[in-house]
């Protein structure tokens, strides 16, 4: 189960997607694996960036592998090792795709961090990733690190992307003037296909958040499911709006088209709805991989009703995170032209494991039917470790799972061997996520087996946010739920019973979130802060979410062999 059999499956589009990737003498090193189009086509151009102020940017193959062969020049420099992390903390750039192949090449892991984290998620991420190297922009440096610095030994360098004028010192390093100093002949460590490569960082909802490792491996799976569920070819502009700090942002966002050979486009402003619209049209791209979020937001902007959309190129649009809601699609197909693209994965399957594929006609609404390769089950868990798989044949809802045999399945969570293992059962892989199945064996999503929150796509780890809660003075516990919301999915919301002394007030509600958004960032931070006098527990102790959840949302009746099922998970 824990090594990666995938090589044996007789699964065509793995092969020949291996067979690309693969140097003669067989080992894999998906930085170096990109270079193969420079050498085919050195002209083509690898990455089209449109900046906030509309210019447009293009850098070829060509200029790209020469561009990360020195990074990861510049990376070894300040002691980045194969093995070692390098944390990247930028927003939408090119800088990111560039930073991630370099590292790669250097034989480094990949940790990206999201930028909107407040420091305290950044420390934690860090102290559970272990030792590397940072790279990031001199704003986010001063914003982010310069506080936290002391809490960060783990780090032996940290890198600017846009170091101002002048001499840094102290372990800061100006990329910059590392590239003008290193060397300049080839830089690409042999790494095998099980060598980590990726470490992403997933949020569950006690302890702290799990560091999900990916291999090299990772990149059969992204060749294969970007050709079969986004048809993506070398021919393709292709935009993936996710942020650089989510398994999407790096597994599709950088891997996938670049190992295909298509254009990456990027867009560096921030959301807007009017804006998304026009990179669209301006960028001519052609497949379009998004969050329902996203399309919620711009079928408000544009509803039904109004003239068609003019992204005359576009011809696939497919959305991943969270549940994409039968209007949304009946809106694309009116207003874009095109059916959207349901697809299923998480940050431990490592790519898209359900679709809506081009092949398939899945009803509106539902996720679709496992890619090429991939076999799901749906699953009842039985106490001790032991799970009862349904009829594969049949119609039914249960836990939705997966043969363990996929290039892109997770091979560990760092230092977390028994939480890895608790994963698996009967050699299936168990996602944590309830999905019912159907007479046609469409997948239709359900909800999530744990309490984790589904904001804007990112899944949001309860206990991170009630820990920092906590940490004030005035709260002796917290519960943070997620309550339905019709633009992000549902809005962080946090229930809070105070410490003696301390009384119920708006003035506190609204001090408790600026102190949750000083140290979470605006993702993670609860939106609505409401009193209680107790929280109710399990019998172990354990706060109960759920029943926080139904009275928060009004609900009176609470089933109560689901608060056990829950607790049971907890324990
Ligand atoms: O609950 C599922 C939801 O997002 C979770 C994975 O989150 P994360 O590891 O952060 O990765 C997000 C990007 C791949 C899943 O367990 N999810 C993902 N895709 C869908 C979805 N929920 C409903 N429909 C989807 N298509």
């Amino acid at each position: 189960m824990e090594s990666n059999e995938f090589t044996r499956a007789n699964v065509p589009a793995w092969r020949s997607a291996r067979d690309w990737l693969a140097e003669p003498h067989g080992t894999v090193n998906l930085g170096a694996a990109i270079d193969r189009h420079a050498a085919l086509r050195p002209d083509q151009v690898a990455i089209k960036v449109r900046g906030a102020d509309g210019t447009v940017s293009k850098l070829s193959y060509r200029a790209l592998c020469a561009e990360t062969t020195r990074i990861a020049h510049a990376l070894r420099v300040v002691g980045l090792r194969p093995g070692l992390k390098a944390y990247i903390l930028l927003e939408r750039s090119v800088e990111f795709p560039k930073l991630v192949l370099g590292a790669l090449k250097a034989g480094g892991v990949a940790a990206p961090l999201f930028a909107a984290f407040g420091p305290d998620p950044i420390a934690t991420r860090i102290g559970v990733g272990g030792e590397g190297v940072l790279v990031t922009t001199h704003a986010l440096y001063r914003r982010k690190i310069a506080p936290i610095r002391a809490r960060l030994p783990q780090l032996r360098a940290i890198v600017l992307v846009d170091a101002p004028e002048g001499a840094w010192s102290d372990g800061v390093f100006d990329l910059n003037l590392l590239i003008a100093e290193s060397g300049e002949g080839p830089c690409s460590v042999d790494t095998d296909e099980s060598a980590p490569a990726l470490l992403h960082f997933t949020s569950g909802t006690t302890g702290t958040p799990k560091a999900v490792v990916h291999s090299h491996a990772i990149g059969v799976s992204l060749v294969a499911t970007g050709r079969e569920v986004l048809d993506l070819g070398g021919l393709d502009r292709f935009w993936c709006t996710a942020d650089p700090g989510w398994v999407t942002g790096t597994a599709y966002g950088v891997l996938a088209p670049l190992l295909i050979g298509a254009t990456l486009v990027i867009d560096t402003a921030p959301f807007d709805p009017q804006r998304w619209l026009d990179t669209l049209a301006c960028m001519r791209v052609s497949v379009w991989y998004t969050t329902p979020t996203a399309l919620r937001m711009i079928m408000r902007a544009r509803p039904l009703g109004q003239p068609p959309l003019e992204a005359t190129s576009l011809r696939v649009v497919a959305s991943v995170g969270e549940p994409l809601n039968a209007e949304v699609v009946e809106w694309g197909r009116t207003m874009l032209g095109q059916r959207i693209r349901d697809t299923w994965w998480q940050t431990e399957t490592g790519a898209i494991m359900i679709a809506n594929t081009p092949a398939g006609a899945s009803a509106d609404g539902s996720m679709g039917r496992p890619v090429i390769g991939v076999r799901a089950h749906l699953v009842r868990r039985l106490p001790l470790g032991l799970i009862h798989v349904l009829d594969d044949h049949e119609a039914a809802e249960g836990e939705l799972a997966f043969d363990a045999a996929w290039p892109a399945m997770f091979g560990a969570y760092l230092d977390q061997p028994a939480r890895y293992r608790s994963q698996f059962s009967n050699g299936l892989y168990l996602t944590g996520d309830l999905a019912r199945r159907d007479a046609r064996g469409d997948y239709w999503y359900v909800g999530r087996v744990d309490d984790a929150i589904q904001s804007s796509g990112h899944l949001i780890g309860a206990y991170e946010v009630e820990r920092v809660l906590m940490a004030h003075p005035a709260v002796a516990e917290a519960a943070a739920i997620g309550v339905p919301d019709d633009t992000c999915g549902e809005a962080v919301h946090a229930v809070v019973s105070l410490n003696a002394g301390y009384a119920a007030s708006d003035a506190l509600a609204t001090e408790l979130r600026g102190h949750a958004r000083a140290r979470l960032g605006a993702v993670m931070a609860p939106r609505h802060i409401e009193f209680s006098a107790e929280l109710p527990h399990t019998r172990s102790g354990k706060i109960m979410r759920r029943q926080v959840r139904a009275q928060a949302l009004g609900e009176s009746i609470v089933d109560l062999s689901m608060l056990e099922e829950a607790s049971l998970h907890e324990a």
